[in-house]
C-alpha cells in the first residue's frame, strides 16, 4: 500500500497549506483536493514568483504531478477557467494533468447573489462569507437539485429542466430581479465544453493510482474549526474540511489514508465572524498581522490575530488522528520579548480543558496563558533544529507538549527552502 497522506488545516484556515502541500508534492504522483471551493486561497512562492491558487491543487507548480478536483469540491467554471489562464500565462500548462470530478457540484453565476444577500439578510448574525456562492452551492447539493459536471455534458433537455427549475427557486428568492433561465443553460453547455478534457471518474483514477504503488496527497482547504460538523457552528464553511471529507469527497476508502499531517500556525488567525478564544487587539495584534502578512490571499481582508491555542489543536488532532504537525510562520514571532500558549479555559465553572461545542460557552471562556521567553536572534530562514535560538527550540517543544503532537516540519519563511523537516520525523518516514 502506498504512503498517501492528508494534509488539513489543524486551525481556522490560512495556516500555510500551500507551502506545506508545495514541499512534499515532488514525493507523491497526485495531490487531490476533497472539498471547498476558490473561497480558498493558497500562496505558493517558487523561484521569487508568487502564485495564488484557489481551485486547483498547488501540486500544479510541479511538473509530472497530477492535480485532482474531487466531488466533494464545489466548482465555479468561470473561477476555474480564469485560474487555468492565469497558471498559463505563468507558463504553467494544466492539460493531461487535471482530472475534474464528473461528479463535483457546480457554484452557478447566481449563487454568488444569494451568497451574498444571505449574509444581508442575517446583518449582526453574519458569517463573514468569501462571498463566493459556496453555501448556496452546497445548500442546492444537499436539498437535492444541484448541478453537477456530468449534467453538463450528458443530456441537453434534462440540463435545460434542471436549469429551469434551479433558476425558478432563484426567483422565488431574489424577487427584485428576474433571472431567464435560457441564458444560464447556454452558459453551462459552454462551461461543459470547455471543461470536457479535464473530467472524469476521480475514485477509480485514485484506485488504479494507488493499486500502482503511487503515492497520494490529500490536500484540505480552510480547517477543521471551520469545518461543518466539527468547527465552530455556524460559523464555518459548508463543507468537511477535516479528514472524514477525504473519503466522501473523493470517493477512497478509509484505509487508503496512511497518515495525517495537521498544519498550524505558531499563532492563530481567524477571517470572517465567530469566535477566536486567544485574540490580540491593539498594537500586538497588528504587530502580527503585519509582519505575518495576515490579509486574505482570497479576499484580502485583515485577518484577526492572536495567541497560539493548544486546545484547539489538540482537538484537532483528536478529530483527524493527526500524526505529525507542520508549525508554520514560526519567523512571525522573531523579536517579541514574550510568548503565550493557550493551554485551556478559564470559565465560571472551573477550567475547561476541550474545545466546547456550545459557542456561548467559548465566548465566555477566558484563556489561560503559559508565557514563555521570546527570542531577539531571528529564526527565519531555519533549516535545522540547532540553528533555532534555544528559546524557539523551548517554545516548540512546550507547544508539542500541550497540543499532544510532534512538531515534524517547522516553516521559518515563505520559501520553499525555509523549512525545516525534523530528520527522525514520521514525516521524514513518509517521504522516504
Ligand atoms: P464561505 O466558505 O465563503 O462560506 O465562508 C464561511 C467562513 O469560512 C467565513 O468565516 C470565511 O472567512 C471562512 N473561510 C472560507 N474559506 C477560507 C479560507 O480559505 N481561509 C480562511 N477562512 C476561510
Amino acid at each position: 500500500m502506498s504512503t498517501n497522506i492528508a494534509v488539513l488545516g489543524a486551525q481556522w484556515g490560512d495556516e500555510g497549506k500551500g507551502k506545506i502541500v508545495d514541499l512534499l508534492t515532488p514525493h507523491f504522483s497526485t495531490v487531490a483536493r476533497y472539498q471547498g471551493g476558490h473561497n480558498a486561497g493558497h500562496t505558493v512562492y517558487v523561484d521569487g514568483r508568487k502564485f495564488v491558487l484557489h481551485l486547483i491543487p498547488s501540486g500544479i507548480l510541479h511538473p509530472g504531478v497530477t492535480c485532482i478536483i474531487g466531488n466533494g469540491v464545489v466548482v465555479d467554471p468561470q473561477a476555474l477557467f480564469k485560474e487555468v489562464d492565469d497558471l498559463a500565462r505563468m507558463g504553467v500548462d494544466v492539460n493531461g494533468r487535471l482530472l475534474i470530478s464528473e461528479k463535483a457540484h457546480l457554484i452557478l453565476p447566481y449563487h454568488r447573489e444569494l451568497d451574498v444577500l444571505s449574509e444581508a439578510r442575517r446583518g449582526e448574525r453574519k458569517i463573514g462569507t468569501t462571498s463566493r456562492g459556496i453555501g448556496p452551492a452546497y445548500e442546492d447539493k444537499i436539498g437535492r437539485r444541484g448541478i453537477r459536471v456530468c449534467d453538463l455534458l450528458g443530456d441537453r433537455d434534462a440540463l435545460a429542466d434542471d436549469v429551469r427549475e434551479n433558476v425558478s427557486a432563484r426567483n422565488r428568492i431574489i424577487k427584485e430581479t428576474t433571472l431567464d433561465w435560457k441564458p444560464v443553460y447556454e452558459q453551462l453547455l459552454a462551461f461543459g465544453e470547455r471543461m470536457r478534457p479535464w473530467v472524469g471518474d476521480v475514485s477509480l483514477f485514485l484506485s488504479r493510482t494507488m493499486a500502482e504503488g503511487k503515492r497520494v496527497m490529500f490536500e484540505g482547504a480552510q480547517a477543521t474549526l471551520l469545518d461543518i460538523d466539527h468547527g465552530t457552528y455556524p460559523f464555518v464553511t459548508s463543507s468537511n474540511a477535516s479528514v472524514g471529507g477525504v473519503c466522501t469527497g473523493l470517493g477512497v476508502p478509509p484505509r487508503a489514508i496512511r497518515g495525517v499531517l495537521g498544519v498550524a500556525k505558531a499563532y492563530t488567525t481567524r477571517v470572517g465572524e465567530g469566535p477566536l478564544p486567544t485574540e490580540l487587539s491593539g498594537e500586538l495584534a497588528e504587530r502580527l498581522r503585519e509582519s505575518g502578512q495576515e490579509y486574505g490571499a482570497s479576499t484580502g481582508r485583515p485577518r484577526r490575530c492572536g495567541w497560539y491555542d493548544a486546545v484547539v489543536v489538540r482537538y484537532s488532532a483528536r478529530i483527524n488522528g493527526i500524526d505529525a504537525l507542520a508549525l508554520t510562520k514560526l519567523d512571525v514571532l522573531d523579536g517579541l520579548p514574550d510568548v503565550k500558549i493557550c493551554v485551556g479555559y478559564r470559565t465560571t465553572n472551573g477550567t475547561l480543558d476541550e474545545f466546547p461545542a456550545d459557542l456561548r460557552a467559548l465566548a465566555a471562556a477566558e484563556p489561560c496563558y503559559e508565557t514563555l521567553p521570546g527570542w531577539s536572534r531571528p529564526t527565519k530562514g531555519a533549516t535545522r533544529v540547532d540553528q533555532l535560538p534555544l528559546e524557539a527550540q523551548r517554545y516548540i517543544r512546550r507547544l508539542e507538549e500541550v497540543s499532544g503532537v510532534e512538531c515534524a516540519i517547522v516553516s521559518t519563511g515563505s520559501d520553499r527552502t525555509e523549512t525545516i523537516v525534523k530528520p527522525d520525523s514520521v514525516v521524514a518516514r513518509w517521504i522516504d
